[in-house]
C-alpha cells in the first residue's frame, strides 16, 4: 500500500505522539537539549489524523508547524513531557514516544544567570536522572489492551541493542533507527526496523518520515484488530 492510499483505519481511535527533544533548564537562559527536530513525530500525527484518528501530539520545543485537525499540547522538560503524555494516555487506545527526551536534568536549576568570575574555575554541572515515561506507561498501561511505541535511536550494534531496549521498556513495538552523519536527526529521510515483543521484526528501507510513520500505524493498526 503506497502512503498516498488513506483509509480510516484508526477512526474512533485516540492515538498520543510525542515529539521533539526536551530541554533541561540550568538558568533562565541556559538548558541542555538534543538534536531532535520533532520531524517523525510530526509525520505519525499528520499521518494518523489523515487515518481517522483523534490525536494528541505532545511536543516539545519543536517549530514545526502545528498538524490541522492534531491537538497540540506544548512542553519543555522531560517532567513536563511527562505529565502531559500520563494525561492524555489515559483514554488512548496507542502511545508513540516520538521524542527524544532527556535522561538527565541539572541537580539545581539557578534563578539567576551562571556568571562567570575572574581566576574562578567552573562549579562542574551535578545532573540527576528524569522519569522514564516510555517505561512508565508501558507496564502501566492506561487501558488494557493500549499499543504502546518507543523509537531508539543507536549508533553501534543496532539490532542486538534495539531487542534488548524493547525488554527493559516493555512496549509492544520499538522504531529502531541507525544515527549517523547523514541520518535522522534533521534529516527528511531515515531508515530503520521496526521490532515487536512478538518477535516480529520489519524493515522499511531508506526513504522518507511519512512512509515510516505509515508502516508504524500499519502495525498498530493491525494489533488493535
Ligand atoms: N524515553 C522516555 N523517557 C526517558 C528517556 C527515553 O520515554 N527519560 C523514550 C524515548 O521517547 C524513546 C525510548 O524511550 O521512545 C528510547 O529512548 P532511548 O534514549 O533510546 O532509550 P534509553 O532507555 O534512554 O537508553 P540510552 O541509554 O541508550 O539513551
Ligand atoms: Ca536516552
Amino acid at each position: 500500500r503506497g502512503p498516498e492510499a488513506v483509509r480510516a483505519d484508526l477512526a474512533g481511535r485516540h492515538v498520543v505522539i510525542s515529539a521533539g527533544g526536551t530541554r533541561e533548564p540550568l538558568d533562565p537562559v541556559r538548558y541542555l537539549g538534543n538534536r531532535s527536530t520533532g520531524k517523525q513525530g510530526y509525520a505519525l500525527a499528520r499521518a494518523a489524523v489523515a487515518r481517522g484518528a483523534r490525536v494528541t501530539l505532545v511536543s516539545a520545543n519543536s517549530e514545526l508547524p502545528a498538524p490541522a485537525g492534531a491537538d497540540v499540547v506544548r512542553v519543555g522538560t522531560a517532567v513536563q513531557l511527562r505529565e502531559a503524555v500520563l494525561k492524555a494516555a489515559a483514554d488512548a487506545d496507542a502511545v508513540v514516544m516520538a521524542a527524544a527526551v532527556a535522561d538527565f536534568r541539572p541537580a539545581h536549576y539557578a534563578p539567576g544567570k551562571i556568571k562567570k568570575r575572574d581566576g574562578q574555575e567552573p562549579e562542574p554541572v551535578a545532573l540527576v536522572r528524569n522519569p522514564d515515561v516510555l517505561a512508565e506507561i508501558s507496564a502501566e498501561r492506561a487501558r488494557p489492551g493500549q499499543i504502546v511505541v518507543g523509537f531508539a535511536a543507536e549508533t553501534d550494534d543496532v539490532l542486538v541493542n534495539g531487542r534488548e531496549k524493547l525488554a527493559r521498556k516493555g512496549c509492544d513495538l520499538l522504531v529502531v533507527n541507525e544515527v549517523g552523519e547523514h541520518k535522522t536527526f534533521g534529516a527528511e529521510e531515515n531508515e530503520a526496523v521496526v521490532l515487536a515483543s512478538d518477535g516480529a521484526e520489519t524493515p522499511v528501507p531508506y526513504g522518507p518520515k511519512e512512509v515510516l510513520a505509515g508502516r508504524i500505524w500499519d502495525l498498530v493498526a493491525a494489533r488493535f484488530e
